[in-house]
């Protein structure tokens, strides 16, 4: 009797051993499904510090992010939460950008500078803390307060979630290029200069390749970037313009690349030789090598598109393709090196600009507006402001100063609180930005006598879900340029573009509903227009500005004041209990 219970007893704890593995097991599995499709936390420390760097042999001291230039890649998957806990141990203030994550219903860890925060002060720390919700691709961080972010930058990459796959054969290396522009002088100093005396900043000393300028500048052969590649294999190049003034043309000798994703949406694949970037755009491309070493190395190369007078950094920054395994010589192994458009050329960039159609697939649509609720039209380009008394200046002339606007308005940053901050505790600010300009003129025609532009902060007041149509009109005020403009808080669809003055009643009938691409940094071509549509869906106060820094250090920004809508989830979250203020 005793023996049977005790052959019952194992049996049934067998049984509920199995029980229990199964229920784990299960449990395991409905975990894991909850974790590919609500993601994971991941956690991230920036320490902003000093470090000593040398470059076209001289050594400077730069401000960075954990000693790193440029700064550490940050990797997520779509629907992961990040927390990175951002230290301020310099004395410069600072805040943090996640250039092109939507930030829903987080617009407090966006993180302009006087606008959607205070600066982070010396000493003090800010957790950035947010979901990342229907988007996957490569974006990038950086500092967004005066001209920090010469150093202060780093890709963002957020990769499928797990188990999902890209719209395009695998790649056998992901490799992040980020562009960037390096001052022999202060980045700071440059600025503070250009301001006080109202002209043009200097130019850059040279661009560079993932912080490496190259060997075509003088004592630089050293710091050169090098993609080592086996052949026959497709590497996917995540490709950052990260440079403060600069667009910039991107081309690999004796390889074609083919695009395949821009600003972290999917595009329609195709093939090009030389890619164009504004500054703030992200473009991910394709590089199929060579089936066998060709027994060469091929020059990768980046220089500046541009179309105005000003003084500008025309150097060019190269980096080298090159196949392993080496054969025994490859010491002299010959350089293939490529070319690249005239620095002016705005028809290879027109051409370019109209290859990117989203992917508009089933599983990622194109949700363009069909039809919109609200239409504005904006001027975006350059303008004087008056020499003080006692000064003499170097703007156009020497008693103006350079400054840049839309609609005529140059914008000021507030300096005592955030936007964001003062609208969440119903403190009013400007709403009356002007939805057209007010004195419209030839706008790319032979512009108006008077260029003084007019001054204030002032915002668009958007209820929560409104379909929005926007026109941006270059102007040829002081010159026809690019004006690559960036939007926070949203992704917009490009529905249309041209040059000349917009015409509203035949333009927008050529407009593409169909499969217009999706960005967050669009450029107003030189001397055009460009139409974008986009859904107010983001509560919150969110910057958009032309990503040329000193445009926007010379007021070419607004901001967009998006409302909560009815229901919980439509509502701004409250600021985190870390938030810096004022
Ligand atoms: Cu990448 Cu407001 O900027």
């Amino acid at each position: 009797m005793k023996k049977l219970f005790v052959q019952y007893s194992n049996i049934y704890m067998a049984t509920c051993v199995l029980h229990y593995l199964l229920v784990a097991f299960l449990i395991a599995i409905s975990y894991n499904i909850d974790a590919a499709s609500a993601g994971i936390t991941r956690h991230y420390q920036f320490d902003i510090q000093l470090k000593n760097i040398t470059r076209l042999c001289k050594t400077k001291t730069i401000v960075t992010v954990n000693g790193k230039f440029p700064g550490p890649k940050v990797t997520a998957r779509e629907g992961d939460n990040l927390q990175i806990k951002v230290v301020n141990h310099v004395s410069n203030n600072i805040s943090i950008h996640w250039h092109g994550i939507r930030q829903l219903r987080s617009g407090w860890a966006d993180g302009p500078s006087y606008v959607t925060q205070c600066p982070i002060r010396t000493g003090q720390s800010y957790v950035y803390n947010f979901t990342v919700t229907g988007q996957r691709g490569t974006l990038w961080w950086h500092a967004h307060i005066q001209w920090m972010r010469a150093t202060v930058y780093g890709p963002l990459i957020i990769l499928p979630k797990l188990h999902q796959s890209y719209p395009f054969p695998k790649p056998y290396k992901q490799v992040p290029i980020i562009f960037g522009e390096w001052f022999n002088a202060d980045p700071q100093a440059v600025l503070q200069q250009a301001l006080q005396t109202g002209g043009g900043p200097n130019a850059s000393d040279a661009h560079t390749f993932n912080g490496l300028p190259g060997p075509l500048y003088n004592c630089s052969t050293k710091d050169t970037y090098k993609l080592m590649v086996k052949p026959g294999k497709t590497y996917l190049l995540r490709l950052i313009n990260a440079a403060l003034n600069d667009e910039l043309f991107f081309t690999i000798a004796n390889h074609t690349l083919t695009v395949v994703e821009a600003d972290a949406s999917y595009v329609k694949p195709f093939q090009t030789n030389i890619v164009l970037l504004g500054p703030g755009q992200t473009t991910n491309v394709l590089l199929k090598t060579k089936p066998s070493n060709p027994n060469a190395t091929f020059y990768m190369l980046a220089r500046p598109y541009f179309t105005s007078q000003g003084t500008i950094d025309n150097t060019t920054v190269a980096g080298i393709l090159q196949y392993e395994p080496h054969s025994k010589s490859s010491k002299n192994l010959s350089i293939i090196k490529p070319s690249l458009p005239p620095i002016n050329s705005t028809s290879y960039a027109a051409n370019f600009t109209k290859m990117f159609r989203s992917l508009a697939s089933s599983t990622f649509p194109a949700n363009v507006p069909k039809s919109v609720d609200k239409k504005y039209f904006f001027t975006v380009g350059l303008g004087t402001n008056p020499c003080p008394k006692n000064q003499t200046c170097q703007g156009p002339t020497n008693t103006t100063k350079f400054a840049a606007s839309i609609n005529n308005v140059s914008f000021i940053l507030p300096n005592k609180t955030s936007l964001l901050q003062s609208y969440f505790t119903g403190n009013v600010f400007m709403t009356d930005f002007p939805s057209a300009p007010i004195f419209p003129f030839n706008y790319t025609g032979t512009p108006p006598n008077n260029t003084m532009v007019s001054r204030g902060t002032k915002v668009v007041v958007l209820k929560y879900n409104t379909t929005v149509e926007l026109v941006l009109q270059g102007t040829s005020i002081l010159g026809i340029e690019a004006h690559p403009i960036h939007l926070h808080g949203f992704n917009f669809y490009v529905v249309g573009q041209g040059f000349g003055n917009f015409n509203p009643a035949s333009d927008p009938k050529q407009y593409n509903l169909v499969d217009p691409v999706e960005r967050n940094t669009i450029n107003v071509p030189s001397g055009g227009w460009v139409a974008i549509r986009f859904l107010a869906d983001n509560p919150g106060v969110w910057l958009m500005h032309c990503h040329i820094e000193i445009h926007l250090s010379w007021g070419l920004t607004m901001a967009w004041v998006v409302l909560d809508g009815d229901l919980p989830n439509q509502k701004l979250l409250p600021p985190p209990s870390d938030y810096p203020k004022c």
